[in-house]
Parts: structure tokens; C-alpha cells; sequence
């Protein structure tokens, strides 16, 4: 089991690495260099965060979008209340806390795409949580802390909006969407909370990378938020393979996405991993839906064997019913649209209501 895990951490790190300079679109010269560049890093612990380490810090920010706002976030400034008074913030309106993954930033994508879905369906407050450089690749060795250290302001974050004396919000009402390493991040949230519980975490394909060891202490489980809705797409390699929350989908399996084979297998599992943002940014305002149902096992799933009852599918994504318990599988096309609306016969779609 040792040298297993140790074959797994070594495909995480590398792929890992590979995302980050994808996303910066480098030539394949520079990979490779960067690549036994990032191992030796991961072992150095030495930070590259200037102190001290307190939240608020100038590299961990909140960026507040809201409808009127979209083009331009405004700065939220956890150690003082007017900032959030002056704000657009309105707490009559749905918020969402996003955490990015390692290399992703405010003005990237999925953060953008991600905002882009929601005002086209309603008002809300999106609160991006901007680490983009709190972790940048040279610093791969603060990995081991600078999750906990997010988890800390985002506690804070969250405290502020409840204790807040003129647009106060409570924890329960919050959705928070995570996506690779942030959704570790929200995990550690809930330790840091003094009172109260966020109403919801979604994890966007979590990373194996905390799971090292068997040690699931730090993953994301069900009692970090009163709904913990996660989605799986690189499972297992590079995602973490679960069941963790209190509804798992394993979306076309789990962990091989349909158009994801590259030349090299770090592509590959790479391209599994990040394709699990299109297919929730899709399920916000997706009309057909992600129709997901239960199975007894992955190995019946992938050889046809589930047939769910009607009653037992349920939607994954943005719109999932906080009741769904359990293992979920659902398949999708592998061009956008992804959604491939409820499986089997003749079935009536269920048309979206606003703030489902
Ligand atoms: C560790 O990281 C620091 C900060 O980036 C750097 O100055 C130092 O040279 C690194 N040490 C090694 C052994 O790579
Ligand atoms: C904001 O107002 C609340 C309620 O009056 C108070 O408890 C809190 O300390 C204030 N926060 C800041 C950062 O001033
Ligand atoms: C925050 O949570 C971490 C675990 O993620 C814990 O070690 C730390 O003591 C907590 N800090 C506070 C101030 O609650
Ligand atoms: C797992 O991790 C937690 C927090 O990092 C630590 O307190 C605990 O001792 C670890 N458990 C094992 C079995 O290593």
C-alpha cells in the first residue's frame, strides 16, 4: 500500500504541475525543466509568502461581483464594516463564496465563466477568494500550509458577513464552491468557524494531494457544511476518489472524461480534472440537466447494469436537491453541451425555478 501511495503522489505532483503551466500555455522546453523544478520544491519548505501571516494578508483577497458590478469586483476589506456597507453587496441575494485551485485568479477562467453563468440567471453576490498569488510555482513547497492558512481567512470572511451590523448573512446561508485544491480549502473552513455551519460546499473534483497517507483528517467529508455536494471527474489520480460528502457523482465514471485523450498521460489526467468546471458552470443554466442516478457499483454502471427507478435521478450540479444521499453516476456528452438531460424513455424535464 506504501509504495502504491507513493506512485500516486508522484503522478499527482507532476500532473499538478502540468495544470499550472498549461494554464499559462508553455512550450513543452520549459515543461520538462519545470517539472523536476516543481518536485524539488514541494520538499522546500521555505516560505515565499512575506510575514507576518495574518488574515486579512494582501495576497489572499475578496473580490465581491455582483450583477451591476460584473465587469469590475470590488475589494472587500474584512477588518473594516463600511467596506462591505459601501459595497453592492445584497444580502437578499444569494451568495456564493468560490475558491479557485493553484494557478487560477480572479481574471481566469473558470472564475470568470463561473460568474458569467450566474448573472445570466439571477442577482447574486459571487465573493471570489483570490490566492492566485499566495501560491504561484515557485512556492509549490507551501502547499502543505498555505491551505490551512486560506481556510483561516475564509473563516474570517465568513465571520464578517455574520457579524456584520448592516448587511449580516448567516453561515447556513452561504454556498461555497471549491474547485481542486479549493475545495480542500473549504474543508478546513469549518474548523475555523466559531459558531455556526456553511450551508453548502461543493468540491469540484478535490485533489488527492491532501490525501496522502491515508490520512483523511484533512479532505473534505460531510460535516464541513450542512450539504456537501461533491463532483468527481479525475478520481482517483488526480481528484481524490471518495465517497466524501453527503452526494458523490462520479460523472462518466469518475475518472476518465470523454475527449480527454492526449498524447502524454499527464494531458490526459490533467484534462480529466479541469473538465469538471464546464460541466458545473453548464448545470447552472443548463435547460436538459445533469441527470444523475444511483448504482451499486462503478463496475455495474460502466457495463449497463443500473436502472434506477425515475424517482431515484437526481440533478448534479448547481441545482442538486439538498436531499440526494449517496453515490450518483451520469454520463455526458463530450462536447458542450455536456448535459444529457434525464436518461431512458419519454420524460418530462422539469423547467428550473429562479434561486432553486
Ligand atoms: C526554497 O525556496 C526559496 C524561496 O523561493 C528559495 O529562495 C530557495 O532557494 C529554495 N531552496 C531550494 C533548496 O530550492
Ligand atoms: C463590525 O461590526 C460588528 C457588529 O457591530 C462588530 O462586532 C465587529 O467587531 C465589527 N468589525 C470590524 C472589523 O470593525
Ligand atoms: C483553524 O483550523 C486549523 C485546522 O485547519 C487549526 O489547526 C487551527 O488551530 C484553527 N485556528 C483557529 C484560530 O481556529
Ligand atoms: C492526520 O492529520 C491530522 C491533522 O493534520 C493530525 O492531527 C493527525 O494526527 C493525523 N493522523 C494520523 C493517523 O497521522
Amino acid at each position: 500500500m506504501v509504495a502504491n501511495s507513493k506512485w500516486f503522489i508522484l503522478i499527482g505532483i507532476t500532473a499538478l504541475q502540468f495544470t499550472v503551466s498549461n494554464s499559462q500555455e508553455n512550450q513543452d522546453k520549459s515543461r520538462k525543466e519545470k517539472k523536476t523544478q516543481s518536485i524539488r520544491d514541494l520538499f522546500n519548505t521555505t516560505s515565499c509568502i512575506p510575514p507576518p501571516y495574518r488574515c486579512p494578508h494582501p495576497r489572499m483577497q475578496f473580490y465581491l461581483y455582483t450583477r451591476i458590478t460584473q465587469e469590475k469586483g470590488e475589494l472587500i476589506n474584512t477588518l473594516d464594516n463600511d467596506s462591505l456597507t459601501r459595497s453592492k453587496f445584497n444580502p437578499a441575494h444569494p451568495t456564493k463564496v468560490v475558491v479557485h485551485g493553484f494557478g487560477g485568479g480572479r481574471n481566469l477562467s473558470p472564475s470568470t465563466d463561473m460568474r458569467k453563468a450566474y448573472f445570466t440567471r439571477g442577482n447574486y453576490n459571487i465573493i471570489i477568494v483570490d490566492y492566485g498569488t499566495l501560491v504561484k510555482e515557485p512556492c509549490l513547497g507551501q502547499i502543505g500550509w498555505a491551505p490551512r492558512f486560506a481556510g483561516l481567512c475564509i473563516a474570517q470572511l465568513v465571520e464578517y458577513l455574520q457579524y456584520h451590523p448592516v448587511k449580516s448573512i448567516q453561515p447556513e446561508e452561504i454556498h461555497t464552491i471549491g474547485y481542486s485544491v479549493g475545495a480542500h480549502i473549504l474543508g478546513l473552513v469549518a474548523n475555523n468557524l466559531s459558531s455556526g455551519k456553511l450551508g453548502r460546499i461543493t468540491g469540484l473534483d478535490p485533489t488527492i494531494f491532501f490525501y496522502m497517507g491515508n490520512n483523511r483528517s484533512r479532505d473534505l467529508d460531510h460535516t464541513d457544511a450542512l450539504f456537501v455536494d461533491i463532483l468527481h471527474t479525475g478520481a482517483g489520480i488526480l481528484g481524490q476518489w471518495g465517497p466524501n460528502g453527503h452526494a458523490d457523482f462520479y460523472v462518466n465514471g469518475g475518472s476518465s472524461q470523454p475527449g480527454c485523450a492526449h498524447d502524454t498521460i499527464f494531458q490526459t489526467l490533467s484534462c480529466d480534472h479541469t473538465k469538471v468546471t464546464p460541466y458545473f458552470i453548464e448545470s447552472i443554466n443548463s435547460r436538459t440537466g445533469f441527470w444523475a442516478g444511483p448504482c451499486p457499483s462503478l463496475f455495474s454502471y460502466l457495463i449497463g447494469w443500473c436502472e434506477p427507478k425515475d424517482t431515484d435521478y437526481v440533478l448534479m450540479g448547481e441545482h442538486v436537491t439538498p436531499k440526494a444521499r449517496g453515490v450518483y453516476y451520469v454520463t455526458t456528452n463530450a462536447k458542450p453541451p455536456y448535459a444529457r438531460g434525464f436518461p431512458g424513455k419519454v420524460r418530462r424535464l422539469r423547467s428550473i425555478s429562479p434561486y432553486s
